[in-house]
């Protein structure tokens, strides 16, 4: 053995291990500490608009009143009063269920990797849209699936080296708000990929880590309650739902959860258990407490704040970026996705942005699961007050417009 095999890890990991690479969003959030960069960046709620006192109030009356069971393990399928809270929730989404159908989870990312280790095998044929949230495809890559992809309609598209004799095995679809795009699907989009589905016989993921966050128009019905219609009960249903507190209330407790079919749940709940036995006891406790009081009013209030955020960007980016530069005004969620002129890399970009014109974005090419989308680019407007929102993009708009002329004057 070498010195510098002694130094080194990579000879010792699992093949698997080989797919696990860094975030570029991950190496950004280091970015938000430094506060001369206005910052696009990380896909953040306004920490401003988490409910504090009502948290504090929870934690101490929690350890005043219930200590020896607020710090004792709990079920692996979750703290009951939480996951009737969830159903009853889902049930105002229009999804018939009960807390049998109900896993509570670390966020809605160990969601997806408790499903991902579930189903996927190597080379498993998974649909994902393109592009697709890099937090679900840094887990699914581990798993090395075979990835097709379909669009923001629902509809396949060219998957160029895939191999289409084998049916799918898994389908992934953020369809509210999605992050990256912010797009929503329509409901012929959600019906597509309800057909899709029953063809393979694959079950499909429905993220809803965003569908709280709506500021205009009427919300469609989740792909879920569209699947259960057609085939009369959750319990027949090939859509596994993912929801989250994190966008609505705090990131911080970690809470998320699965919404499925008892017999699905059954079997996450002992994945659950050997992965971290329970998520914590004392936050899914508080997280029920100050979710019962008050989620409504503090999602309500988030709406407004965010709106007015979507709204000036959109505004910001109408007064100054070029003419080349595309983009669709979102109806919800926390996202705009840039598309660049042909011959500009955001990666590229993101450099000189931050060296130059102090403003952090996140590149897109990591979203799409085949290495495309090199000058696209995803701003996050949730946590960027009004005024500095404006100023960061007539920051990144006279980069870009640089960018733009120096591209032209060497064609
Ligand atoms: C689409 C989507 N799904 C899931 C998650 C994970 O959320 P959490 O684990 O905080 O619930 C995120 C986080 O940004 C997301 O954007």
């Amino acid at each position: 053995m070498t010195d510098l095999q002694r130094q080194t890890w990579e000879h010792r990991f699992a093949s698997r291990a080989q797919n696990i690479n860094a975030s570029e969003i991950r190496d950004l959030f280091a970015l938000l500490g430094n506060s001369d960069i206005i910052s696009f960046a990380g896909g953040f709620p306004d920490a401003n608009l988490f409910a504090l006192p009502q948290f504090r109030y929870g934690y101490q009356k929690l350890l005043e009143d219930s200590p020896a069971i607020a710090l004792q393990y709990c079920a692996s399928e979750g703290y009951l009063p939480l996951r009737r809270w969830i159903a009853d929730f889902m049930r105002r989404q229009g999804v018939d269920c009960s807390p049998d159908n109900i896993l509570i989870t670390s966020g809605a990312q160990q969601a997806i990797e408790f499903l991902s280790r579930l189903f996927l095998d190597k080379g498993d044929p998974l649909a994902v849209s393109k592009p697709s949230y890099l937090g679900a495809l840094q887990i699914f890559n581990a798993y090395e699936p075979d990835y097709h992809f379909f669009d923001g309609d629902g509809i396949s598209i060219a998957s160029p080296g895939a191999d289409k004799t084998r049916p799918l095995k898994l389908i992934y679809a953020n369809p509210d708000f999605s992050n990256p795009t912010g797009e929503t699907m329509d409901g012929t989009a959600r019906r597509r990929l309800i057909d899709l589905a029953r063809a393979n016989d694959a079950p499909l993921i429905e993220d809803g880590a965003y569908r709280s966050l709506r500021y205009e128009g009427d919300p469609h019905p989740t792909i879920m309650q569209l699947d259960i219609a057609d085939c009369g009960s959750i319990e027949t249903s090939l859509v596994v739902y993912c929801g989250s507190f994190s966008k609505t209330m705090t990131p911080g407790l970690r809470i998320g959860w699965i919404c499925a079919a008892s017999q699905l749940i059954n079997k996450l709940t002992l994945l659950k258990q050997s992965s971290d036995l329970n998520s914590s006891t004392i936050n899914q406790m508080v997280m029920h407490c100050v979710a019962d009081e008050m989620f409504d009013a503090s999602v309500n209030i988030s709406r407004e704040v965010y709106r007015q955020r979507r709204d000036n960007l959109i505004r910001a980016l109408e007064d100054h970026m070029p003419d080349n530069v595309n983009w669709k005004k979102p109806e919800g969620g926390m996202f705009v996705w840039l598309t660049l002129p042909k011959g500009i890399d955001a990666r590229t970009l993101l450099a000189k942005a931050i060296a130059v014109e102090k403003v952090a974005f996140v590149p897109g090419r990591p979203f799409h699961a085949d290495g495309s989308g090199g000058n696209t680019l995803r701003l996050c407007f949730s946590s960027c007050p009004l005024d500095l929102a404006t100023e960061g993009v007539t920051r990144l708009a006279r980069l870009i417009a640089a960018e733009t002329a120096e591209l032209h004057a060497m064609a």
